[in-house]
């Protein structure tokens, strides 16, 4: 069969990289891919805002399946528009994206079904947002209701820190704002907990700890994710329970109450208190670098398990994974997550002949005349499995000394709480 990856980063090359081992597939695009997706498909350039050319594209090329990577298309609709037109694609649809599309949405809902969240308000005005503000205590979490690529959350800890972002939001500095939400700041350690669905059952689908933050030690600002490590440390059986009891299964009755059977992967990104889940917020597809951290684990055919879920019987597909230890450093363009020079040529690529356990990922790249160049702030992601984190880390960092690249850094310090 054929098929097609919409999207051009990391989480889309190892997508896209454990798709072409499967026997089941003879030829993929990806729309638009990146120079290592160049590799192993045929990289289409199209406007992913335009369906009606996609959908022609899927037809003339006999595209059998769609996979969606990011959330920016599944919450403007595209799977609900290819469906209608017969293709099959594996990702949510729109209502069930407002999961990620709208904060707003998510936390009513946590309302309604009694799913731990941080307390919170939403506000429709710049007056009694500030006025709130007087009374709080901090720090305090202001968050923009749209979709912002990650941006659109403040970490306030004062007042004027937060008058500051409310202003910033109701500016539109991520597009009309209607409403923000005012949050309590949970203390405790973050985990992001994936799940896979085929509308009436779903699998777990590995956990992960990202590191957000651009500088060791987690400091400084946020960025897509710098690296993560798989399985998260917080994860034991009692803290799984838990999640699925009172987040997931609640959220999936909130959606079949909307007429919505959740078809995809869900990323719950949670905070855990003395082993107690709260929700921090949903992303309605696999996360960066979490995906590439984790699709090395698993040892069944990704292509068996994504087409299990477009067919509606996950129920009757197993999912093995490996037991080893997983982690992802990301290398980003000098400047990241501010402004980064593009079009830098990364020289050393050829260099890099990955052992068995070690994988690759490209992200933000591009070909020319037989070049690799970074266009993109997060650029490349190594992957190292082994038995222990630090092995991983180890075969990681001699191919970081391989690639030896002047244009670009890394933290040093992914999974520095599993290693010593
Ligand atoms: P979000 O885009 O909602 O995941 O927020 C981005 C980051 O802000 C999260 O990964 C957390 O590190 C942090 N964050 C968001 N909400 C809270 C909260 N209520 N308490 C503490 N940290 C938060
Ligand atoms: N790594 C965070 C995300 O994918 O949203």
């Amino acid at each position: 069969m054929k098929v097609g990856i919409i999207g051009s980063g990391g989480r889309e090359h190892a997508i896209c990289h454990f798709l072409s081992q499967s026997n089941k597939i003879s030829k993929i695009y990806c729309f638009p891919g990146n120079a290592g997706t160049n590799d192993i498909a045929e990289n289409i350039s199209i406007d992913l805002e335009n369906f009606e050319n996609l959908k022609k594209f899927i037809f003339d090329n006999k595209i059998n399946l769609i996979v969606i990577g990011p959330e920016k298309p599944l919450v403007d609709g595209l799977t609900d528009y290819l469906e209608k037109h017969n293709i099959l694609v594996f990702g949510p649809n729109k209502i069930a994206s407002q999961l990620e599309g709208s904060k707003i949405f998510t936390k009513q809902l946590c309302k309604k079904f009694n799913i731990p969240t941080a307390k919170f308000g939403i506000f429709n005005n710049r007056e009694e947002s500030i006025k709130f503000l007087k009374n709080s205590k901090f720090p305090i979490v202001i968050k923009a209701d749209n979709l912002a690529s990650g941006k659109g959350v403040y970490i306030s800890e004062n007042e004027k820190e937060a008058q500051i972002a409310v202003n910033e939001i109701f500016d539109g500095k991520f597009g009309e704002a209607k409403n923000l939400l005012i949050e309590e700041f949970l203390y405790g350690e973050e985990m992001s907990f994936f799940t896979i669905h085929d509308g009436k059952c779903f699998k777990n689908f590995g956990t992960a700890q990202d590191h957000k933050r651009v500088l060791e030690g987690d400091k400084g600002k946020n960025t897509g994710g710098m690296g993560a490590y798989s399985p998260s440390r917080l994860i034991n059986n009692e803290l799984e329970k838990k999640i699925i009891n009172k987040i997931i299964n609640p959220t999936l009755k909130g959606l079949s109450e909307l007429g919505v059977e959740y078809k995809g992967f869900l990323y719950a990104g949670l905070m855990i208190v003395e082993n107690e889940p709260f929700l921090i917020e949903y992303n309605v597809r696999m996360g960066d670098p979490e995906c590439q951290t984790i699709l090395p684990k698993l040892k069944t055919d990704l292509c068996d398990v994504i087409l299990a879920c477009c067919k509606k019987e996950l129920n009757n597909q197993r999912i093995e994974w490996s037991n080893k230890k997983s982690l992802c450093f990301v290398i980003c363009s000098n400047g990241y997550p501010d402004t980064y020079e593009k079009n830098v040529e990364i020289p050393n690529l050829d260099k890099i002949l990955l052992k068995k356990n070690e994988y690759l990922f490209h992200a933000g790249t591009s070909n020319k005349d037989d070049k690799i160049f970074a266009i993109g702030g997060r650029v490349l992601n190594f992957v190292g499995l082994s038995d222990d984190f630090s092995s991983a880390k180890s075969s990681i960092i001699n191919n970081l000394n391989k690639l030896n690249w002047s244009g670009g850094f890394f933290r040093k310090d992914i999974g520095f709480k599993v290693i010593k």
